[in-house]
């Protein structure tokens, strides 16, 4: 079965073919970010405009590098929340377009569904295998941070989440504070590996709560008092202001990871699980990757991971997920609605 994938839910325009769910023929992506970079974050409006305008070519692209055409696709899935409502009502108007004119079906899906389901794509021929459920999934993004039981590919139940910032969204706070430009996650990725993790002690947030939760809000108001208390010296060499940067970058991302692998591994634990995944943009973080990985074979769990580019919003995963979800997603294209605050 070959869906056409298309996602638009924030601000980047992303459409693919993917064949049985796992085997990605294409994934193609029209990135934002130059145009909202001058802002230091994302402007609705821009993003619903650019979307406007890129949706068509990203298709075709899609099609004309997974050597499609219309005709060879069995249906169309399209992220209709949570995300921002001009954003998304593009992708749908799309997929509502092309099901009604082709006369193929409907596939509605959860964005957060899809991250999940970024764990069972690979490149084709073949695919990948997919993770054996249950597992637990580590949904880490710029809006959400949830932790979730995936009894069966059509079954979740989310078991723990963030009470107030998300992982990706402490990300880009900080490297704001850190005058890191936009987006943040991948600058203070790479700045963190010149520095030094027990540089400075930052908080872990709900770390003896008995849940599976998290917190990061506190984390981030301690590196700006720390940041008020030591201010950035301009006059420091560039050398120096490098140095400082990176001891604060890295420490502030121990403390994220630690957070994150403490908690996933507790309920691994608790839950008897033996898999583990990760899922959502955090989940290209190198530091959360690897010590993740490290932490859980001392354990004897396993560790799945998307590839990089499946880590960050993508229109593969939409598909994967309505190929995995079926019946379940399917909806008639004329009752094709965004939902911007979907939930699980
Ligand atoms: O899943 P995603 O592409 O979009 C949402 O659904 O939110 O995640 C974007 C988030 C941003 O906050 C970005 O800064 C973060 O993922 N991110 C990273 C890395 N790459 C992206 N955070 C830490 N390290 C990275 N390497
Ligand atoms: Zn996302």
């Amino acid at each position: 079965m070959r869906l056409l994938g298309i996602e638009t839910s924030c601000d980047d325009t992303a459409a693919a073919v993917v064949t049985d769910g796992c085997i990605v023929e294409s994934s193609v992506l029209a990135s934002q970010d130059e145009f909202h970079r001058a802002y230091g974050g994302i402007v609705p409006e821009i993003a619903s405009r650019k979307h406007a305008e890129m949706i068509n070519a990203v298709i075709e692209l899609a099609l004309q590098k997974a050597g499609r055409s219309f005709a060879d696709l069995d249906g169309v899935a399209v992220t209709c929340g949570p995300g921002l409502p001009g954003s998304l009502v593009v992708g749908v108007a799309a997929a509502q377009a092309l099901c009604t004119a082709l006369r193929l079906p409907a596939y509605a899906v959860n964005h957060l569904h899809g991250h999940i389901f970024a764990n069972y794509l690979g490149p084709a021929p073949k695919g990948v295998e997919p993770p054996p459920a249950p597992f637990l999934c580590l949904i880490v993004s710029g809006g959400h941070t949830d932790l979730v039981l995936v009894e069966t590919a059509q079954a979740q139940q989310v078991i723990g989440r963030t009470v107030d910032d998300a992982a990706g969204e402490a990300y880009d706070k900080v490297a704001r504070l850190l005058g890191l430009g936009f987006p943040g996650g991948p600058v203070l990725d790479s700045l963190a590996q010149h520095g030094n993790p027990a540089a400075l002690a930052f908080p872990r947030g709900l770390t003896r709560d008995g849940t599976y939760n998290f917190s990061f809000s506190g984390l981030k108001t301690a590196v700006r008092y720390h940041l008020d208390a030591h201010p950035l010296d301009p006059q420091l060499s560039a050398e120096s202001l490098h140095a400082r940067k990176a001891d604060i970058a890295a420490s502030f991302q121990q403390a994220v990871v630690d957070s994150l692998c403490d908690k996933t591994l507790k309920a691994a634990r608790d839950l008897g699980q033996t898999t583990v995944a990760l899922a959502g943009g955090v989940a290209a973080n190198s530091a959360l990757r690897s010590q993740l990985t490290l932490r859980a074979q001392a354990l004897g769990i396993d560790v799945r991971m998307p590839p990089l580019e499946y880590c960050t919003d993508n229109a593969a995963m939409i598909a994967s997920a309505a190929f995995y979800l079926g019946e379940q997603a399917r909806v008639r294209p004329a009752a094709l609605r965004i939902d911007p605050n979907f939930a699980w």
